[in-house]
């Protein structure tokens, strides 16, 4: 059995979502992975990384995530830090041997994604790009039936992630809002998922045929002190530039021929945390939106002109709904929910010794591909091709 205490790298706001996803998956594989459990959080901000030890049960906390990869105990590592630090400490723990699952975007860009790639394959742990979407019951059974055929072919797609986060100008300067430490901003951080459950469901991406971005909130106040996630503090008296787009909107060719029309947008007022797919086909269409996280929607082309659309609401015939506490037809489902679908399948591939396959690395740069081409769309106003590196 592979030795397998746990750490998570990064104590913000996602980070306890991951702890969540092991916590409710550590009793399932116990008699798998020998002495699986949550040892260490790691953050440089060591109020936040004892209070998510805390409340979780990690034995341990550090400050340094390099102690965290000098740990021998410490076989799988969650990489939850900030995206500029992704490829820095993705290579490092490859490089000490840990099964690693890094939180999207993989990279800030698709040729350090391509180098996280190569070091992947050379490894022999098991590593994964978080893109908790694909899990979703109600997502993952589209993927299956856009796969038997049941809509046709696919005609076009629309596939938007908008968020509200940032529409509020007195939220604090992060990280977020600046391309050297984010890379691009909706793009990147709401974008990666609408790009990955567009690859996902409708295949890849060849071509995008053009594409915009607006900054709406051009200047924001730096924080007095700590601040985490999208979390109001007082702020200080200087202010800094928002260098990354808040709304990016663009036009996608799939290689399957089906158009895609593609949003993201963190000021997005009223929206909450939305992902919105509907796509059609030639023999019927589905919709999803994650506001009714528990069902999506389908009509089966019948001739009548007014193919009326049908809920499917989640039951345990739904890809992953066997692991749901409550397995039962019409039970609802949520966000941390689908992270332990994400961890389930992670750890499965490392109690097997398998790669991980659905949201892997390489997934991790195609979707870093479609989202550099959609950059250079909206930077030169020009149709831009994907450039897909060798797998
Ligand atoms: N999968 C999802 O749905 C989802 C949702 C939110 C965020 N994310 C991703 O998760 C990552 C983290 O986002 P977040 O919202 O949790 O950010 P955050 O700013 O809330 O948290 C980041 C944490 O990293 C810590 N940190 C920064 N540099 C460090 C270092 N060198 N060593 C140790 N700790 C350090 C900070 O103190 C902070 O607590 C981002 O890449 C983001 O894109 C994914």
């Amino acid at each position: 059995m592979t030795q397998s205490a746990i750490a998570v790298i990064g104590a913000g706001m996602i980070g306890a979502a991951h702890a969540f996803g092991y916590k409710v998956n550590i009793d399932r594989f116990s008699s798998r992975l020998d002495r699986l459990r949550l040892k260490t959080v790691c953050d440089g901000n060591g109020e936040l990384a004892a209070s998510m030890a805390a409340s979780w049960g990690f034995e341990t906390v550090a400050a340094d995530w390099k102690d965290v990869l000098d740990d021998p105990e410490i076989g799988i590592v969650s990489i939850c830090l900030p995206n500029f630090l992704h490829a820095e400490v993705t290579l490092a723990a490859l490089a000490a041997g840990k099964h690693v699952i890094c939180e999207k975007p993989l990279a800030l860009d698709a040729t350090t994604a391509g180098n996280i790639y190569a070091a992947s394959k050379a490894a022999s742990t098991v590593s994964a790009t978080v893109f908790n979407y694909r899990r979703i019951p109600a997502v993952a059974a589209i993927q299956r039936l856009i796969g038997n055929g049941e809509i046709g072919d696919l005609v076009n797609a629309l596939v938007q992630y908008e968020s509200e986060y940032a529409a509020d100008p007195d939220l604090p300067h992060s990280w977020r809002y600046e391309r050297d430490r984010a890379g691009p901003g909706a793009l990147l951080d709401l974008g990666t998922h609408a790009v990955d459950v567009a690859r996902f469901l409708c295949g890849e991406v060849e071509e995008i045929a053009g594409a915009i971005a607006t900054i709406s909130v051009k200047q924001r106040f730096l924080p007095a002190g700590a601040s985490i996630g999208h979390n109001h503090v007082e702020l200080s008296t200087e202010s800094r530039p928002v260098d990354n787009d808040d709304v990016m909107s663009a036009l996608l060719r799939f290689r399957n021929g089906c158009q895609g029309t593609f949003l993201a947008s963190r000021v997005a007022v009223g929206m909450g945390n939305s992902l919105t797919i509907a796509i059609t086909g030639t023999k019927g269409a589905v919709r999803y939106s994650s506001r009714l996280p528990a069902q999506y929607e389908i009509a089966r082309f019948d001739g009548s002109g007014q193919s009326p659309f049908a809920i499917v609401a989640n039951s345990p015939a739904l890809p992953f709904a066997r692991l749901l506490p409550v397995p039962h037809d019409g039970v609802a489902i949520g966000y941390a929910e689908v992270f332990g679908f994400m961890i389930h399948e992670f750890l499965d591939a490392i109690a097997k010794g398998e790669p991980m396959t659905n949201g892997s690395i390489l997934d991790g740069l195609r979707a870093s591909e479609i989202l550099d081409a959609i950059q250079q769309a909206a930077d030169t106003n020009q149709p831009t091709t994907v450039k897909h590196a060798a797998a």
